[in-house]
């Protein structure tokens, strides 16, 4: 009997040619996993799962008793119920080391284009009424030579640090669960608590994994102690912000804009509050969604994967406790 598979919102299904013919692999696609029957069944039997932001919990562990691993299609992975997987000794992974520069290009291109309105301006154009010229109320602010305060220097916030200090000349401030001495010396960061952090910056710009501890890390008082001519920026997962508080904070003009590519809910629901500004720059999260870095995730997702059902150490192995089981 061949071993099974389940892919799971799993774009590029190329990357699964690397499994030969002893699996078999069924592809799931926009379904609800929690009632979706074929869905269900598939789990019986599955010994690895592919795919990206699955929520794996007690309920779906209980339903897959053949589990061996799940192959994050990311490198965020609060989808994952780590402590769980570990006890039942399945393997987790993602899918680090691959996206970081896109995902840094894609959330400093969302801070450039809040602070130069470009979404709303290229609205004004296309919409004819650019007919003489701009009011100051159109006016932008400049980004080089401004402060930015990174909240979570990993991969991702250094190759942010990297892009603003060599190629704006900006002042960098971090807050992090530990200093990284590394971007401190190449990016000339400083480490600083979140309070002065918040007061400082004139960009704000979250980038921390979510966890327990990150949950909410943005809310009223975070807001309130940032500059009125500050910009929020959120690379990380939407629920590191309380958006009731964001969206008052944007509604009593205690920050000047925001730049976000996560929310809490996702996708975003077309009546959603935030979409009714202005100066807020929406992204659909589409921090690694470009086709080379796409195909690079997939493919190591992939390999991670057959790693694991191969009885080898996959690569991004999270919970290494699993194998002292
Ligand atoms: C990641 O890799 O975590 C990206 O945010 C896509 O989910």
């Amino acid at each position: 009997m061949k071993r099974k598979i389940i892919a799971y919102n799993l774009v590029l299904t190329d990357a699964l040619e690397q499994l030969d013919d002893s699996f078999e692999v069924e592809i799931f696609d926009g379904i609800n996993p929690k009632t979706d029957h074929a869905f269900l069944h598939a789990l019986k039997d599955a010994e690895g799962i592919v795919g990206l932001a699955l929520p794996v919990d007690k309920e779906l562990l209980e339903k897959a008793p053949k589990l061996k691993i799940v192959s994050n299609n990311s490198t965020g992975y609060n989808n994952l119920s780590i402590e769980e997987m570990t006890q039942r000794g399945v393997m987790g992974t993602n899918t680090p080391g691959v996206l970081e520069d896109t995902t840094a290009d894609a959330i400093f291109g969302i801070l450039l284009a809040a602070a130069r309105r470009i979404p709303e301006l290229d609205h004004f154009v296309k919409s004819g009424n650019w007919k003489q010229h701009l009011t100051t109320a159109q006016y932008a602010v400049d980004v080089h030579h401004k402060t930015l305060g990174i909240i979570g220097m990993g991969k991702i916030g250094s190759a942010i640090a990297k892009r603003a200090h060599f190629g704006f000349d900006m002042n960098i401030l971090y807050y992090n669960r530990t200093r990284n001495i590394e971007a401190e010396g190449k990016y000339n960061a400083t480490y600083c608590d979140l309070e002065p952090l918040l007061k400082q910056s004139d960009f704000v710009c979250l980038m921390t994994p979510l966890t327990s501890e990150t949950e909410n890390l943005m809310g009223e008082q975070e807001f309130k102690l940032m500059k009125k001519s500050a910009i929020f920026v959120n690379g990380s997962r939407g629920k590191t912000v309380d958006e009731e508080a964001l969206i008052a904070a944007l509604n009593q003009k205690e920050i000047h804009a925001a730049a976000l590519d996560v929310y809490r809910s996702e996708p975003l629901s077309p009546d959603h509050p935030l979409l009714q500004f202005p100066n807020v720059v929406t992204t659909p999260h589409i921090g690694s969604s470009t086709f080379e870095t796409e195909l690079k995730m997939a493919n190591l997702a992939v390999e991670n994967l057959l790693s694991g059902l191969l009885g080898q150490r996959p690569k991004n192995l999270i919970n290494p406790d699993v194998l002292n089981r």
